[in-house]
């Protein structure tokens, strides 16, 4: 027989091996780095300027960042800061190449969710993210998952819990909480709501004395933000029960939407959500504070009909919540409707050369017709790369791979992007 006792030695033995793996692998620092961009990437890539013109204008102006050149090599390469003093100062046919952005509207949100495990929402959301960074955006990417592949991916490896999404709706809980009291206190009416009491344990975390930017974490693209996730998050969904009943009048889902109002407008451009695979406290909060749901699913049958009960179970949760009274859902005791500015359907994994794929392909536009993005993103072994750091194409050095394999898996997610960019600057106008 075996208990939670063999489970944790099962697991020291583990933790041995990833530290073996990390020491193998990485730098003494055992950070992650941002690669430079080649004068090709970065002329027809990333800035949409033929490459003799771009050329043409590093000669004509000393002044503009030049990038490096290696040792043995021809090219320049170019780091991501100055890809954005090139962005900012060049014009061509007196047109910017800052990215599209409606004004004065605050960051767009969007939620890449599905409650299908492995349906390629870490991947779908990090390559977004790089692929909006490199478009120059300035991106905030909040992860709701305990299993934090996104974090790792963006090189956060040592985040404590307080630091990630349940701390911030700890957080809420607290203040949110003193605001009603403070109100209770204010009504002199007599019809004021009972004070609450948030007990020690919670209050003593110290957590409404951190500040609102405490939660964001750089990473090393220099304009990707992070709210990180870690292992340590996963009993948030206990937890939030808890905390729920001490108070039943506080609107729990809001409390990441609340927190992202709270950022200034200007401060980020898009802002991307990874969720767990469950429909459960944290991704309802992703969920509840987005804009815009993305549904990435993989080709299979069995996704197809699990993406099916995904948004069926979604439904539901949202019905509850708008009615605000616990129906099958447990959705509290206050109503929090919710609309999106567009919902879309992105096939992953993609094979075109497989039948049962396009089949399905077929069968995914039937259904969901305008909703299903046209571009699926392909199967690509140049996101398989392992590591302690899982990398993105955009990460990857095309020198590292056979060109035409780094091409053709960039191409592919650059179309999903730029479906995905569409979309965005189109529910953007709505929010
Ligand atoms: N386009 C692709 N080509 C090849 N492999 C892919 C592709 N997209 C995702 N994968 C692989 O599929 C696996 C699952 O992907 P990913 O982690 O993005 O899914 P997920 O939906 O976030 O999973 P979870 O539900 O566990 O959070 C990973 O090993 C990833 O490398
Ligand atoms: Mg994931």
């Amino acid at each position: 027989m075996y208990t939670h006792e063999d489970l944790a030695r099962l697991q020291a033995q583990s933790l041995k091996m990833q530290g073996h793996i990390r020491r193998q692998t990485f730098s003494p620092e055992n950070t992650k780095t941002l690669r430079r961009f080649s004068s090709w990437e970065v002329s027809e890539l990333i800035l949409g300027v033929n490459q003799s013109t771009f050329r043409g204008r590093l000669a004509a102006d000393p002044s503009l960042p030049m990038g490096e050149v290696e040792p043995d090599g021809r090219q320049r390469w170019f780091s991501l800061d100055e890809i954005g003093e090139l962005r900012r100062r060049l014009k061509v046919n007196r047109r910017s190449l800052l990215p599209a952005r409606p004004a004065g509207k605050r960051a767009f949100r969007t939620a890449v969710a599905n409650f299908k495990g492995g349906a390629g929402k870490s991947t779908v959301a990090l390559h977004f993210a790089h692929a909006a960074a490199l478009d120059g955006y300035r991106v905030l990417a909040v992860d709701f998952d305990p299993q934090a592949t996104l974090s790792h991916a963006m090189g956060l490896t040592d985040v404590s819990e307080e630091f990630t999404v349940w701390g911030i709706m700890a957080r809420d809980l607290i203040r949110e909480t003193d605001r009603m009291n403070d109100g209770a206190v204010g009504a002199a009416s007599g019809t004021a709501l009972p004070r609450r009491q948030i007990p020690a344990s919670i209050r003593d975390m110290g957590l409404d004395g951190l500040r609102h930017g405490d939660f964001v974490k750089p990473t090393c693209w220099p304009t990707i933000d992070v709210v990180p996730s870690c292992a340590n998050a996963a009993f948030v969904e206990f937890a939030s029960a808890q905390y729920r009943h001490l108070n039943p009048e506080w609107s729990f889902f809001a409390a990441v939407s609340r927190w992202l109002d709270a950022l200034g407008d200007d401060d980020y451009d898009v802002v991307v959500f990874d969720c767990p695979p469950a429909i459960g406290y944290q991704s309802m909060n992703a969920v509840f504070a987005a804009d815009m749901l993305y549904v990435p699913s993989g080709p299979g049958y069995w996704e197809y009909d699990s993406t099916t009960s995904f948004i069926g179970q979604l439904a539901e949760a949202l019905e509850d919540l708008a009615n605000g009274f616990d129906g099958t859902f447990p959705a509290g005791k206050v109503a929090l409707p919710k609309s999106f500015a567009d919902i879309r359907f992105l096939m992953t994994r993609y094979e075109p050369g497989n039948d049962l794929h396009r089949a399905m392909f077929e069968a995914f536009r039937k259904v969901f017709g305008d909703h299903l993005t046209q571009h699926p993103i392909e199967m690509t072994r140049a996101v398989e790369q392992s590591g302690r750091f899982l990398s993105s194409v955009y990460e990857i050095d095309y020198r590292e791979m056979t060109r035409e394999t780094w091409r053709r898996a960039r191409a592919s997610f650059d179309r999903a992007y730029g479906e995905f960019r569409d979309a965005m600057l189109t529910a953007w106008d709505r929010i």
